[in-house]
C-alpha cells in the first residue's frame, strides 16, 4: 500500500520523506487554511521535494470552472494530481482533464455507486473518506472493501486511495482489504510505530543492560 501525506506541513512531509514513508501528498482548502500558506506556493515547494502525486484541489463548482483551476494547477509541476470533487460536474472536469492525460483525484465519495462513477470518468485516484463516515455510526471500511470488489471484478485501473483516516488501525484495515493507496496526517503515520510492549520490553533490556556495566561504543 502506498503512504500519501495528508498535510501541507513542509517540515511534517519532509520528515517522513527523509525515512521513505512518502509515495505522495494530499491536500484540500482546509488543509491549505491549516498551513496559511499560499496555496501555489507551498504546493510547489512540495512537489519539488516529493517525487508522487502530489493532490491539489479545485475550488469552482462548475465543470469549467473546475478545468481552468485544474490546468493551472497542473503547471506547478508535473507529479500534480488534480482533486475535483465527486459531483456531476466533478465528473465532467474529471473526464476532460483525464483525457488530456493529467492524474485525476476524485474526492469526498461516500458510496460504492459514486466510486463506480469516477472509475468511468477516468479518475486516476478515487478517494472514499472513511473516518467521516465512521463519524455517522457507518463503517468506512465497509466502502473500501465494495469499491475494492467492484474495480476488481472489471479491471478498473483508478487506484483506491483511502482517504479521511483518523488512525493506525484505519492504516492497518485498509491495507488488509486492499487499497492501493492511503493518505493520513503526519502524526497518524508515526502512530503506527507505538506498540505498549515495545516501550515495555525496551524499559527492561535497558534496565537490564545497565546492570551490566558494558558499553558498545
Ligand atoms: C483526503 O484527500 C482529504 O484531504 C482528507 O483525508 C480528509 O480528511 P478529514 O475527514 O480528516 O478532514
Amino acid at each position: 500500500m502506498k503512504f500519501f501525506v495528508d498535510s501541507a506541513d513542509v517540515e511534517a512531509i519532509a520528515d517522513l520523506n527523509d525515512l521513505g514513508m512518502v509515495d505522495g501528498v494530499t491536500t484540500n482548502p482546509s488543509i491549505i487554511l491549516k498551513s496559511g500558506r499560499d496555496i501555489k506556493e507551498v504546493t510547489r515547494e512540495i512537489c519539488e521535494m516529493v517525487s508522487g502525486p502530489v493532490s491539489a484541489e479545485t475550488v469552482a463548482l462548475d465543470a469549467d470552472g473546475m478545468i481552468g483551476e485544474g490546468r493551472e494547477l497542473a503547471r506547478i509541476a508535473d507529479n500534480i494530481a488534480i482533486k475535483v470533487p465527486l459531483t456531476w460536474a466533478g465528473l465532467k472536469a474529471c473526464k476532460t482533464l483525464s483525457d488530456e492525460g493529467r492524474m485525476v483525484n476524485v474526492t469526498l465519495c461516500f458510496s460504492a455507486n459514486q466510486a463506480l462513477l469516477a472509475a468511468k470518468a477516468g479518475a486516476t485516484f478515487i478517494s472514499p473518506f472513511i473516518g467521516r463516515l465512521d463519524d455517522l455510526n457507518l463503517d468506512g471500511m465497509d466502502l473500501i472493501a465494495e469499491i475494492r470488489k467492484i474495480y476488481d471484478n472489471y479491471d478498473f485501473g483508478t487506484q483506491i486511495l483511502a482517504a479521511s483516516i483518523r488512525s493506525a488501525n484505519h492504516m492497518k484495515e485498509a491495507a488488509l482489504i486492499g487499497a492501493d493507496v492511503a493518505t493520513a496526517p503526519p502524526n497518524v503515520i508515526k502512530s503506527m510505530a507505538n506498540h505498549v510492549l515495545t516501550d515495555k520490553g525496551l524499559d527492561a533490556f535497558m534496565l537490564d543492560w545497565a546492570k551490566t556495566g558494558q558499553k558498545i561504543l
